[in-house]
């Protein structure tokens, strides 16, 4: 039997009158005139708690506790005293007379305070202390959050036919594209297991192995540089499907994230998602993630500047490798000079070498004079016109330009648009998901020289350009799509390569030449031998989707137990040195410390 008949944060008017047993921690202690209230505080929310000084006994036991002590509380239930109701809280209707107190435990003045002020202490000390700072109303409510969206998602797999299962986290590197951690085999001197990057080649096998449909809530493990909505350790959701077009599973998992969406934030998402293809993101936003609510484009603007008097338009406008796009940000007449100067500063940032900009004054009446930019010497008219007429741009506008290699202008005009969408206050609806398609298969790598995998090495070529693999492998295109919501990237994934002398054959465009391949993957090659199904999959990134279904700002705050920037656990001081003994057992020897002079 539990020792509680209500939690606290369930209690409302209808419990009038009613006997209840609570159990919490004290949120706060008040002594007003001879009567104490306790607000008692669980996973539900906060009650408030009257001891009167009619009951002396319990009365001196509730003097005595602080913040947090750990209390049972036997109690009736009685309208708050007119004029006291709390409109805040959901019990602020009422409050419970203790009738007998238990001490459960006490507790010391936690480090860090366990209201809405926690957020603001020194994420060391959050992340230390981390059981204090999960017992925080908000971190509880993303928490909670997360096991609702968790639950919501497998009930939508489970109806669906898709079969939870498990893969091995001690197993070989599976390559998507970060570093490996890697766990030392004691029964195998010098050899090592690296943990999953992802269930990738697992998932296939069990596709191979005829069981249909998969999914599984599995943790990833890449030791790569972190931001704010990245993780060492992190959680995927991992689906795959044997025997669907991608058209037919991009629809079901689409399903999926419609009815989550409606079930934990009662949202209807559009049906179907709009799709777009990567050239067009790319060529429209600058970016393979664009935020669709920030309603900004960029435009091309190359063949109107190729003849100008001015380097840094005219050069990048004729290499093919190049851009030149405008921005035009409606009504940004108004923009100041520091303004301008601030986003300079900011495309600063990826690489851009300027921003030039023209401010249309009053295009209508005065023409060219109507216009004020730090490039207008260079353009002649024609190429104004140009402007003006395929930005739309009309008069209190401002149009910003990058001109550089083409990935500079995508990458600095992409994150400006995004800034500008924000501070100017643009932003267009709540939700605004889509399907990103048609990307290539293939990324160059120029400082290496090679070809690398967009997506990873086992993702299909579109089956219509096989041929485009030996002839120009750069323009063949991959049957891989991406979930982006509000700008961030939430799922990727593919159909796969189903036949062997296709899979090596884009194995030795990555450099990947057969007696490797055999080294690296001859499990899935000769699994590929012995009746592969055609199938395909995705996974979600959990940690991600939470993050943004809760407004969280970090990764970290959805997550019970996360690792710093630096990929540490302080909670538990994690990494952390080992006898020798125990490398001694694993073969593993250390290399001295190097000295350190001055
Ligand atoms: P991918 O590498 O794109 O695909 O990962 C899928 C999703 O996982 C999330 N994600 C991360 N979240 C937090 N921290 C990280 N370090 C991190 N890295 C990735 C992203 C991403 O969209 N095996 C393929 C999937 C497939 O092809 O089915 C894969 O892992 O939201
Ligand atoms: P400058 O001749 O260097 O003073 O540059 C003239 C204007 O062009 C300034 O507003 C610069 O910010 C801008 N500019 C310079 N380089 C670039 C570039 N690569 N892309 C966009 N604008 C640029």
């Amino acid at each position: 039997m539990s020792m509680r008949s209500h939690y606290c944060g369930e209690l409302n008017g209808g419990h009038t009158g009613e006997e209840i047993r609570l159990c919490g921690w004290v949120h706060r202690r008040r002594d007003h005139g001879g009567v104490i209230f306790v607000d008692l505080r669980d996973r539900e929310g906060l009650v408030q708690v009257v001891f009167d000084p009619d009951r002396p006994e319990i009365f001196r036991l509730a003097e005595q506790i602080r913040s947090e002590y750990v209390l049972h509380v036997r109690g009736r239930v009685r309208p708050r005293p007119e004029g006291t109701e709390n409109p805040d809280l959901a019990t602020g209707e009422i409050e419970v007379l203790a009738l007998d107190l238990t001490v459960l435990n006490a507790a010391g003045t936690p480090p860090i305070q366990l209201d809405e002020h926690g957020q603001d202490a020194a994420e060391e000390i959050r992340l230390r202390y981390r059981y204090l700072d999960l017992r925080r109303p908000e971190m509880q409510e993303r928490l909670r959050t997360r096991g609702r969206i968790t639950g919501a998602l497998r009930r939508f797999l489970d109806d669906h036919g898709f079969l939870d299962l498990e893969t091995p986290i001690l197993t070989k590197s599976t390559p998507e594209g970060a570093r490996d951690y890697l766990v030392p085999s004691r029964t195998h001197p010098g050899q090592f297991f690296a943990l999953p990057q992802s269930p990738q080649l697992f998932k296939q096998l069990l596709m191979m192995s005829g069981l249909d449909r998969y999914y599984q809530i599995a943790r990833c493990f890449r030791d790569e540089d972190l931001r704010a909505d990245r993780q060492p350790e992190f959680t995927q959701l991992d689906v795959e499907a044997s025997f669907m077009t991608e058209d037919g599973f991009m629809r079901l998992m689409e399903a999926m994230i419609r009815e989550l969406f409606a079930a934990v934030l009662d949202t209807e998402l559009p049906e179907p998602f709009p799709r777009l293809t990567y050239a067009e993101a790319m060529r429209r936003y600058g970016s393979d993630r664009p935020d669709l609510r920030v309603p900004l484009e960029l435009v091309d603007v190359a063949d109107l500047m190729q003849e100008v008097d001015f380097k840094v338009f005219a050069g990048p406008a004729r290499d093919p490798a190049g851009r030149v796009a405008a921005l035009r940000l409606p009504r940004g007449g108004a923009l100041s000079r520091k303004e301008i100067d601030d986003y300079t500063k900011y495309v600063g940032i990826y690489g851009a070498k300027g921003l030039a900009y023209i401010k249309v004054n009053q295009w209508t009446a005065k023409g060219r004079d109507g216009l004020q930019s730090p490039i207008l010497k260079f353009l002649p008219d024609a190429a104004v016109a140009g402007i003006l007429e395929r930005t739309g741009a009309e008069d209190g506008d401002l149009i910003f330009f990058g001109a550089d290699r083409a990935q500079v202008v995508d990458e600095s005009l992409g994150a400006l648009r995004v800034r500008l969408g924000r501070d100017r206050g643009l932003l267009a609806g709540d939700w605004r998901p889509l399907w990103v398609v048609d990307f290539p298969l293939l990324a160059r790598d120029e400082q290496a020289d090679r070809w690398t995998a967009l997506h990873h090495p086992f993702t299909a070529p579109r089956e219509d350009q096989i041929e485009l693999l030996a002839s120009d492998p750069g323009a063949c295109l991959s049957r891989a799509y991406d979930l982006v919501i509000n700008g961030t990237e939430i799922g990727g994934g593919s159909m796969r390569i189903h036949r062997e002398a296709v899979q090596r054959q884009v194995l030795a465009l990555l450099g990947i030449d057969d007696q490797e391949a055999d080294e690296r993957f001859g499990f899935l090659l000769q699994a590929l031998r012995f009746g592969c199904p055609p199938h395909g999959g995705i996974a979600f990134g959990l940690d991600r989707l939470v993050m943004l279904m809760t407004g969280a700002g970090s990764i970290r705050d959805v997550i019970a137990f996360p690792k710093t920037q630096t990929a540490a656990c302080l909670l538990t001081a994690a990494p952390s040195a080992v006898d020798q003994a125990q490398l001694e057992e694993l073969a593993l020897r250390l290399r001295p410390k190097p000295k350190t002079t001055g």
